[in-house]
């Protein structure tokens, strides 16, 4: 049994093996013996300064020299790639490489990253006729390409990459019908790409990038058809994409960007059906894209589109593409709709950059986790939606509520160019942001600050007329006794009339317990000092307030008081009185108008429902007409009605608010005959945070 060999034996096999495997080695790998070829690469050791290091001089080249490779006692390959010079060699170094054409089977010249300046030797093609891969990338070569490389009939393999080629790329490199790998990039080859490279056609991958390539793309490429890969980017080739490369089944990415490409997407290049990355970045394409253009491309991964003009609708199709990671459209005029987008693109680490397009409407909602989105630049409005992610950029829209955008000057020329509707930041009215500068924040800011300090002043000014009012009626009161009221105070004409149906209609008890439940505990609004508030509708389905006073709580006087008050006086700026009922004994029932929105109490400070915005709560505008309500009201109290009513201590509670958000005062009428609070007094809390309890003073009660 093997597993149970002892440890000596498993030495002695592996000591057999190795021996036996080194001679196998050794019999593929004979010693050089060719002297033509060990003089050659002594030549060539010399010419390049190569150092002992790596290729010892008393070493066996086909054994001991690094990059040397050895078939059968003939060198057929050369790497220098990696080595260094010695310090004399690296003094003036050289492209001196003529030995190479004593090896007449060499396959394989490797000096990437290792500099021969100076230029390819004519020689070099008609001499290493066996040559399959010639690698000079990033070698310090210059010049021109030569034709004779035309003559590699073998070379399957030319990089000549990262130097600084010049002049054309000469049509002969067509003949080399075994190419498949060309890559040529990043040097500065001029001219076009020769129509003969259509009869590369073992070709798989080309590479033409970075260069100074003019003239147009030829479609003779489609010829390629084992070509996976072509990078023609960073060129000037001009013209339009040859709709024959949608003839290249094969290709797995296409790269154009950063020429001067006009014209179309062509439709055809639908066919690249193994397609994985599509850049066409930065050029001068136009037009729309075809819905047909990605249907078959169900590969693609990589799409950049970018920096071109091209206008429309992203074809549908590409937002359900599973396997793409990767979208640049930014910089084009594609425009549409993506809020009703069905988003089914696996968005786990992927990146969509729509930037700088025309796309409007609301944002698509439920994206995802896209790892980046970028749909700055662009025209969405409306609100964020909830559920975007923090990795989303979207400065530059319509948005409401987000820093950095457009102008609304901006928005509502192309909402209306389009004869779309804008919703304006949400804001009422297009007159309040129709300033140029697009720093929102700044003019809400100032508008606050501004309509606040607005206020301030009124509130001023309207003390001052209140007092000075209060001085003249003293005085007329003191030469009169009674005066009529100061005029032109209050911009609403005051409409005084008593009530000539006294304190309303005369209800039943049964009906008031048929409108308000029983006085169910759900329709109780709150226990007032007087009495307590309840909620009722009419016959009518008119809304009401119900307030029930206990008489065993309260002094009778004072309630029938109240009742004489509101006999005589009614006000547009109180609290309408509809209605009674003197029935039972201890428990009398008022019936008021119902004021839909509440007490100030409720609506200055009012809760927001988390889904809408802070915009909920009283504008300023609303304030100041609730501020000179109340101070009409309460004018007209202490002033126009005769006796003067002089209140108790007014709180928020008691500036009642109707649908319009008019002030109908309620709550504050303590009938006596000593002055109570001042108007200043009033007029500060108006515009102070509430007070939430309803505790006046013992003995007091209510309008309301
Ligand atoms: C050359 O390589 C052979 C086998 O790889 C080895 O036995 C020999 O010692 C090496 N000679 C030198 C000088 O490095
Ligand atoms: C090639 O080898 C021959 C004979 O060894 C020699 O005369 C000739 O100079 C060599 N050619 C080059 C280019 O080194
Ligand atoms: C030795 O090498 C030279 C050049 O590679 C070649 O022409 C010659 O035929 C070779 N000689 C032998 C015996 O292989
Ligand atoms: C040339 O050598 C470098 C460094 O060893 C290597 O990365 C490269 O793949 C080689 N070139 C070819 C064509 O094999
Ligand atoms: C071509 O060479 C450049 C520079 O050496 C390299 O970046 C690029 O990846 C190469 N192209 C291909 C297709 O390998
Ligand atoms: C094409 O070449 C350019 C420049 O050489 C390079 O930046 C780009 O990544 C290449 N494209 C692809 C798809 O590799
Ligand atoms: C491409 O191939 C077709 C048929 O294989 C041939 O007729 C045509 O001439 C070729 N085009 C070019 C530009 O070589
Ligand atoms: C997509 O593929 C189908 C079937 O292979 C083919 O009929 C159709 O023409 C292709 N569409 C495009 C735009 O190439
Ligand atoms: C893109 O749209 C903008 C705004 O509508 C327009 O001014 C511009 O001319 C358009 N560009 C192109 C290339 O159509
Ligand atoms: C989107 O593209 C624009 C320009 O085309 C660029 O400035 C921006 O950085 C890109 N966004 C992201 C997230 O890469
Ligand atoms: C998008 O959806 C909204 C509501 O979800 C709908 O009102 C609107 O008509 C839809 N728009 C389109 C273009 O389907
Ligand atoms: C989405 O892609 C990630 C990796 O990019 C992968 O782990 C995940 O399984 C994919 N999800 C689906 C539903 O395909």
């Amino acid at each position: 049994m093997e597993a149970h060999r002892s440890p000596p034996e498993v030495v002695l096999t592996l000591l057999v093996l190795l021996v036996f495997v080194s001679c196998f080695a050794r019999a593929q790998n004979n010693p050089l013996r060719n002297n033509t070829e060990r003089s050659a690469l002594f030549d060539l050791r010399s010419s390049l300064g190569l150092r002992a290091k790596d290729w010892p001089r008393r070493g066996e080249p086909c054994w001991n020299w690094t990059g040397v490779a050895c078939q059968n006692g003939r060198v057929v390959g050369i790497s220098v790639s990696g080595l260094q010079r010695t310090r004399a060699g690296s003094v003036n170094p050289q492209f001196a490489v003529a030995s190479l054409a004593n090896l007449s089977l060499l396959a394989t010249f490797n000096s990437s990253g290792f500099a021969l300046p100076g230029s390819i030797p004519d020689w070099l093609g008609q001499s290493l006729s066996a040559l399959q891969v010639l690698d000079l990338r990033s070698a310090s070569v210059r010049g021109p390409i030569p034709q004779s490389l035309g003559s590699l009939g073998s070379l399957h393999s030319l990089y000549l990459s990262g130097n600084s080629l010049t002049g054309a790329i000469p049509s002969q490199l067509g003949q080399l019908s075994a190419l498949s790998v060309l890559n040529l990039s990043q040097n500065s080859l001029t001219g076009p790409i020769p129509q003969t490279f259509s009869t590369l056609s073992n070709l798989i991958s080309l590479d033409l990038s970075s260069n100074y390539l003019s003239g147009p793309v030829p479609p003779g490429l489609a010829n390629l058809t084992k070509l996976q890969f072509l990078n023609l980017s960073s060129n000037i080739l001009t013209a339009s994409i040859p709709n024959q490369l949608g003839q290249l089944f094969q290709l797995v990415e296409l790269d154009l960007s950063s020429n001067n490409l006009m014209g179309t997407v062509p439709v055809d290049l639908g066919g690249l059906r193994s397609l994985q990355k599509m850049l066409l970045g930065n050029n001068g394409l136009q037009g729309s894209l075809s819905d047909k253009l990605f249907s078959n491309l169900t590969r693609l991964q990589f799409l950049v589109l970018s920096d071109n003009k091209i206008e429309g609708d992203i074809p549908g199709v590409l937002w359900s593409m599973h396997g793409l990671r990767f979208l640049d459209v930014s910089g084009n005029n594609f425009t549409g709709v993506l809020a009703n987008l069905s988003w089914n693109v696996n968005s786990t680490n992927t990146m969509f950059n729509l930037s700088n397009n025309l796309f409007y409407g609301a944002l698509p909602t439920s994206l995802g986790k896209f790892s980046l989105i970028d749909f700055s630049g662009n025209y969405f409005q409306g609100k964020v939606p909830n559920d975007i992610e923090t990795n989303a950029s979207l400065n530059r829209n319509c948005l409401q509520s987000v820093m950095d955008q457009r102008s609304s000057e901006d928005c509502r020329l192309f909402y209306a160019e389009r004869n779309l509707s804008f919703d304006n930041f949400g804001a009422p009215s297009p007159a309040e942001s129709s300033t140029k500068s697009n720093k929102r924040w700044i003019f809400i800011l100032a508008g606050l600050f501004g309509g606040l300090g607005f206020i301030v002043l009124l509130v001023l000014v309207l003390l001052l007329l209140l007092r000075r009012c209060d001085k003249r009626i003293a005085s007329q009161r003191e030469i009169a006794n009674v005066g009529p009221a100061p005029e032109g105070r209050s911009p609403l004409p005051a409409k005084v009339s008593i009530n000539s149906s006294g304190v309303g209609e005369l209800f039943t008890y049964e009906q008031i317990l048929h409108y308000t439940d029983g006085f169910s505990e759900i329709n109780l609004i709150k226990h007032g000092h007087s009495g307590d508030l309840f909620r009722g509708i009419l016959e009518s389905g008119a809304p009401v307030v119900v307030k029930r006073v206990d008489l065993r709580a309260l002094k009778k006087e004072s309630y029938m008081m109240e009742l004489d008050v509101l006999n005589k006086v009614s006000h547009m700026r109180l609290v309408p009185l509809l209605g009674h009922c003197l029935e039972h004994d201890s428990e009398k029932l008022l019936v008021y108008k119902y004021m839909p929105n509440g007490d100030l109490s409720n609506s200055l400070y009012r809760v927001t429902n988390l889904e809408d915005d802070n915009l909920q709560s009283l504008d300023w505008i609303t304030r100041l007409k609730i501020a000179i309500g109340a101070a009409e009201g309460l004018s007209y109290l202490h002033h126009e009605c005769s006796p003067p009513l002089v209140h108790r201590d007014v709180q928020a509670s008691s500036i009642l608010l109707d649908d319009k958000f008019e002030v109908r005062l309620g709550s504050l009428s303590e009938v006596h005959a000593q002055e109570g609070d001042s108007h200043q007094n009033v007029i500060t809390k108006l515009l102070r945070k509430p007070q939430t309890s309803e505790q006046g003073s013992s003995g007091t009660y209510n309008l309301h």
